[in-house]
């Protein structure tokens, strides 16, 4: 009998828990031995050390990404109906937290990077438009330099929804290169599991420039105390929990290595895959460096959804980043305002297809992949 192949995974935190064990063990120990399971040492500790690594004033942390996006959106002074504009291909967590908010989302078109499009955010600007929501969507920014300006002309705020993307860099055209998440007001970072910087469960964080906003979304965060038990502004309960700041520090001092990682998978897949009929391979952004949170191809000619059974078949994984666009999800449609045309969204949701990739894959299995993405073509 054949032995069966080992399995492929689109994520293999173990992995990584096992090679970076006993600095995790011991970081996490350490917290169990102390008993401060909320708001320890740890979660200022890791505030002040990604902050530094993104060279921004503040970082906060939270629960997660969603709530860093809803409490971020929460403080920039916004009313019921203002509008907030953000891409139509994306995960829901930006337009459900403006949603909640009683805000307005308007899902604009994305480019060809699949973020979103300066000059549909340009388009869709009226006179109730209030924010963007830049998402930097699976490892590399947005390109900043026209949706900050018109940001700066229509006078809104800028949250950029960095989940995917810690750790990219977006270059202006004078020259400066700043972190992804370091140029709106605000940065929404997310620490699930399998972000670029993923911890055991959910976390999140907020970083801004601005001291009086930092502190402003720190209060929210504890239900908008400004000392014990004086609860000045409206906020929630939304921590990072100790335990998960603790192993986060101990992450972050590898991320550059994980980013490595991730750009080599990337390069193997690039260098693999080109030329091969039926496939367009991810476009790197001229301005921005890619870490690549996620290998994402668009498979043509209808044929992404048979691609994807047949590598099933094979044992390997593949996830498709998002099936429909937001404009196209029942929860929302009440609740937006249509833009002009969301065409290249709606693409994309029937082509793209996402490969495995995380820091610990093998040059077996890359090879198993492609081979399988090969194949899967041509029959
Ligand atoms: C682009 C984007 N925004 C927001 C989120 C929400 O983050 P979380 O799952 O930590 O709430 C995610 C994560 O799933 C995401 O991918």
């Amino acid at each position: 009998m054949k032995a069966a192949k080992p399995s492929i995974r689109m994520v293999d935190l173990v992995s990584q828990y096992h090679r970076l064990k006993e600095e995790i063990d011991e970081a996490m120990q350490a917290v169990i031995e102390r008993g401060t399971f909320i708001n320890g040492p740890e979660v200022a500790d890791f505030a002040r050390a990604l902050a530094s690594y993104l060279d921004i004033a503040h970082v906060v942390p939270c629960g997660n990404g969603t709530d860093a996006l809803l409490i971020s959106l929460m403080r920039l002074n916004l009313r019921r109906g203002d509008e907030v504009i953000l891409p139509a291909f994306t995960y829901a967590a930006a337009a459900e937290a403006a949603i909640l908010l009683g805000l307005t989302p308007v899902a604009v078109d994305v480019d060809s990077y699949y973020n979103i499009d300066p000059a549909a955010v340009e388009d869709a600007v009226s006179d109730r438009s209030r924010a963007i929501i830049a998402v930097h969507l699976f490892g590399q920014s947005c390109d900043m330099h026209p949706i900050l300006a018109t940001a700066e002309r229509y006078n809104l705020a800028v949250i950029e929804d960095n989940a995917q993307s810690l750790g990219a860099r977006y270059l202006f055209p004078d020259g400066r290169s700043l972190h992804t998440g370091t140029m709106g007001a605000v940065g929404a970072f997310s620490f699930f599991p399998t972000k670029m910087l993923g911890c055991f469960g959910d976390g999140g964080a907020m970083a801004t420039r601005d001291p009086d906003l930092a502190e402003a979304l720190r209060q929210t965060t504890v239900h908008g105390q400004s000392s014990k038990y004086h609860h000045r502004i409206i906020g929630l309960n939304s921590r990072l929990d100790t335990i998960q700041a603790a192993l986060l520090a101990v992450k972050l001092r590898h991320i550059d290595e994980a980013i490595a990682a991730r750009r080599a998978v990337a390069d193997f897949y690039d260098a693999s895959l080109a030329g091969i009929e039926g496939i367009e391979l991810p476009r790197r952004h001229p301005s921005s460096t890619h870490v690549f949170n996620q290998y994402t191809l668009r498979i043509k000619n209808g044929r992404r959804d048979e691609l994807r059974a047949a590598l099933r078949s094979q044992g390997i994984p593949s996830v498709v980043y998002y099936p429909l666009a937001i404009d196209e999800q029942e929860a929302f449609g009440a609740y937006l305002r249509p833009a002009s045309s969301t065409q290249h969204a709606r693409s994309l949701s029937r082509e793209v297809l996402s490969l495995p990739i995380h820091t610990e894959m093998t040059t077996e299995e890359l090879k198993r992949i492609t081979e399988a993405v090969v194949k899967g073509l041509k029959t």
